[in-house]
């Protein structure tokens, strides 16, 4: 499974990226603002830092206005996305930018008939949102089983996305089910390293070879 950082911090995403973790970017509108940056000097600058795809988002109604603000943001790097909510003006824009080569990403998708219609449209890419699903007490990591299993009946080249990560358990269910990709948030990003019994080795291991260095150290001044 690839994992993308749903985030424009670009600290964070050097880091991901210098593991080799970072396989693509997500950000939304609310995404940029938590930066405080200007919207194409944050995409320009990821775009010089990552190989795979940014998808970014506009705030365009109609698919005009949708498709006008794709082709701008597309000029911004290489490997732009254009996310574009699950409208039928969205469905409309995925259609003439995949047409035009620029690659789409279906986003604020909640049920598996909004995927299908989606993958019909021919987006490259469709974001179901699980937390968000989960907020409101529905199952959302039981959305991505069902729609990998559409995507797959057909033989969609759609990938999914599973977005609105808000933990761990999501991306371990993510990967469990087959899905192409999660966009994480750096802090459940960084929640992936860790486990307490990894933390309680090291420091055992290394208070152990202290111990064993000082042990041989006393026996050297005893000779
Ligand atoms: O990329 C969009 C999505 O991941 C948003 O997540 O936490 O605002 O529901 P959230």
């Amino acid at each position: 499974m690839k994992i993308f950082l749903d985030s424009a911090n670009t600290q964070k995403i050097k880091e991901a990226a210098a593991m080799g973790l970072c396989d693509g970017i997500t950000t939304n509108p609310t995404i940029i603002l938590k930066e405080g940056r200007d919207h194409k000097e944050v995409i320009k600058e990821i775009s010089a830092l990552i190989l795979g795809p940014i998808s970014v988002e506009g705030i365009g109604e109609t698919a005009d206005e949708m498709v006008k603000d794709a082709v701008e943001f597309s000029k911004w790097g290489k490997n732009i996305v254009a996310k574009v909510p699950m409208t039928k003006e969205g469905l409309k824009a995925v259609r003439i930018l995949e047409a035009k080569g620029i690659p789409t990403n279906v986003t604020l998708v909640f049920s598996p008939a909004q995927a299908l219609l989606a993958a019909k449209a021919g987006a490259s890419y469709i974001s179901p949102f699980v937390g968000r699903l989960d907020d409101i007490s529905q199952n959302g990591m039981a959305l991505i089983a069902g729609i990998l299993t559409i995507l797959k009946n057909y033989g969609f080249k759609s990938q999914v996305i599973v977005a609105s990560v808000r933990s761990p358990m999501h991306v371990v269910e993510a990967a469990k089910a087959g899905a192409h990709i999660a966009t994480v948030p750096p802090d459940v990003f960084d929640k992936l390293f860790s486990h307490p019994l990894t933390d309680k080795g090291i420091k055992s291991f290394i208070g152990d070879y202290k111990k064993a260095n000082s042990a041989l150290g006393e026996v050297g001044a005893k000779k």
